[in-house]
């Protein structure tokens, strides 16, 4: 677990369930994704996320904003698996229902995802990467100081070639 000031990043709770199926239905969210997620598949993805909390002692929190306590998404690191090409690493990822944007929570909680990257857990390196598109990704990786790896840019392996989504860009912290 995670405590910034607005925000807590945590294990994920059965009451998760419902605004996370209903964020990853919703074609904004989704928007540099190739398609949005069916309730299944956003089910097994929580499980996925918490699964690898429980292995490796971090992972993509479910984000909760403390005054309320209401569920905003997620937002973490996660190790690459092959045949991702910046494996082997870690990535930071975020994803935030609509409702949640234009607040700075993504930033509040990348930024600490990253101290406790590198404090922690000891990390020399954390990745992120995004579609080439998706601005407001990469306005979230400007504003927790990484710093542009166009060296390391590639084409997405999980997209078909050609796809508009295909090309991502990768942007990097060091501890
Ligand atoms: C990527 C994503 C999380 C970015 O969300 P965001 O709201 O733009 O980013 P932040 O939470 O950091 O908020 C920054 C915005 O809040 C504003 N803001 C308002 N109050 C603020 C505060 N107290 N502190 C900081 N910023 C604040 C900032 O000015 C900024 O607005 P701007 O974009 O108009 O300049 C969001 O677009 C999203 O979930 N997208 C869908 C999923 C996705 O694409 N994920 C990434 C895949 S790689």
């Amino acid at each position: 677990m995670i405590e910034t000031p607005r925000l807590i990043l945590r294990n994920w709770r059965p009451s998760d369930l419902e605004p996370w199926v209903a964020m990853n239905a919703d074609p904004d969210v989704m928007r540099f994704f190739p398609a949005v997620q069916t309730r299944e598949e956003s089910g097994s993805m929580m499980a996925r996320n918490q699964d690898h909390i429980d292995r490796e002692g971090f992972g993509l929190w479910a984000v909760e904003r403390r005054d309320d306590g209401a569920f905003l998404g997620f937002t973490g690191l996660m190790t690459l698996k092959a045949p991702n090409p910046l494996h082997p690493g870690v990535e930071a990822g975020w994803r935030l229902a609509r409702h949640a944007w234009g607040h700075g929570y993504a930033s509040e909680a990348a930024a600490a995802a990253l101290k406790d990257g590198f404090e922690r857990l000891g990390l020399a390196s954390i990745v992120a990467f995004t579609a080439t598109a998706n601005l407001p990704s990469q306005a979230v990786m400007s504003r927790i100081g990484m710093s542009r790896r166009q060296d390391l840019d590639f084409d997405h392996p999980a997209l078909p070639k050609g796809h508009a989504l295909e090309r991502h860009v990768v942007w990097e912290a060091r501890a």
